[in-house]
């Protein structure tokens, strides 16, 4: 346990609002959805489409796997009257790799509504927009102060680890958050919030970094409390998380004519609802569930080619993966031939192109979906 220290920063304290911002200007990360610090100061606010597209797509995803898929998004789908204009499967396709495919319907919701009731145009205050689809209170803090220029308290898990060292909270997460965005609350700046709120993101990102932070360059090393006591690394402190979960289940790869694979849609609500996946049994917690090919769409030679795991938020998930010709037989009721070599159109979540890979390789994959942190 590491003796706290207090830290030089009040909540009040614009020193190191002063001192953040001033490091900001020279140390921030260029983004493809970012405008220059001191932009919005001069009148050059972001385009509150980009802000939002880039932070429902870095929830739970790195930037870097971001960047090439904000690219694309925008390159198609340049504003909310575009994308509200864009059909859903289209936009499910496009998302399809960064995970979490509940984000891309509320996206398409949430653009739908912009187009149906604001003009296309998003509200500029919080509480508007924490109203829409998908925006909950993270969302709505960090684009009123990037987009709109709004004093909102932006809380991301970088934001935690540097208040946490900053004032030595010893609270575990998640019950220091209510502590934590007070803070936050108190010492966001009349004066460039946004740019306030983006240069806490990067000083966790690229400076006060979970392992090995890199304290002699810190702009707030002088007053941060957990320095001040030697161990920086111990914040934050979390709470134990629970084991998750294991199911199992059976995956069916049938190989049809010309280079097709069978493919079904899922049900429209639920996990990855409405992507496509290929036959699988139920996903059962029970350990004598049937996996076997007994449970496959149709009568064949199914042959196991492995078995891959992925995991997802609330569940770990083991899918035994089976293998057959299907020479020329119809498609089942609610199933359809895709084509192999178009497999990257498909809307198809990471679990199954595991499945299919395995089925086509015969490795045996297991990964983890997709990073949480950015
Ligand atoms: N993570 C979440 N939002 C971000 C942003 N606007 N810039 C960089 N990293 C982020």
């Amino acid at each position: 346990m590491v003796a706290a220290t207090r830290s030089e920063y009040t909540p009040q304290s614009d020193g190191m609002a002063a001192r953040l911002l001033a490091w900001y200007d020279k140390h921030h990360r260029d983004l493809p959805w970012r405008t220059p610090p001191r932009a919005a100061a001069a009148g050059k606010r972001p385009d509150p489409y980009r802000v939002w597209l880039s932070e429902i797509m870095l929830q739970q995803t790195t930037v870097e796997a971001v960047k090439p898929y904000f690219r694309a998004f925008l390159d198609r789908w340049p504003d909310a009257a575009s994308l509200a204009a864009a059909d859903q499967e289209d936009v499910l396709r496009a998302w399809a790799g960064l995970g979490y495919y509940s984000r891309a319907r509320n996206l398409k919701k949430c653009a739908d509504q912009l187009a149906a009731n604001h003009g296309g145009r998003f509200p500029d205050t919080e509480a508007g927009l924490r109203d829409l689809p998908g925006i909950g209170d993270y969302t709505a803090a960090a684009i009123a102060a990037i987009a709109f220029d709004r004093p909102a308290a932006v809380v991301d898990g970088n934001v935690e680890r540097v208040v946490t060292r900053l004032y030595a909270i010893a609270t575990p997460l998640p019950e220091a958050k209510r502590e934590i965005r007070a803070i936050v609350g108190d010492l966001v700046p009349a004066a460039r919030p946004g740019d306030f709120a983006q240069a806490m993101m990067d000083l966790g990102a690229t400076i006060c970094t979970p392992r090995r932070p890199s304290c002699m360059l810190c702009p707030l090393n002088a007053g941060c409390a957990a320095l001040g006591a030697g161990d920086p690394e111990f914040y934050p402190v979390k709470a134990p998380k629970a084991e998750k979960p294991q199911r199992h289940g059976a995956a069916f790869v049938a190989i049809g004519k010309g280079g097709t694979i069978l493919l079904r849609k899922r049900p429209e609500s639920g996990l990855l609802g409405g992507m496509s996946e290929v036959p699988t049994t139920g996903w059962t917690a029970r350990n004598d569930g049937d996996t076997s090919s007994r449970e496959a769409p149709f009568p064949a030679e199914w042959r196991k080619a492995g078995s891959i795991s992925h995991v997802f938020t609330h569940f770990a998930l083991e899918l035994v993966v089976y293998r057959a010709e299907a020479g020329d037989r119809a498609a089942p009721a609610g199933h359809r031939w895709a084509r192999l070599a178009d497999i990257h159109d498909e809307a198809l979540p990471t679990v199954m192109k595991k499945a299919i890979e395995a089925a086509i390789s015969g490795a045996t994959k297991t990964s983890r979906s997709i990073k949480r942190s950015s």
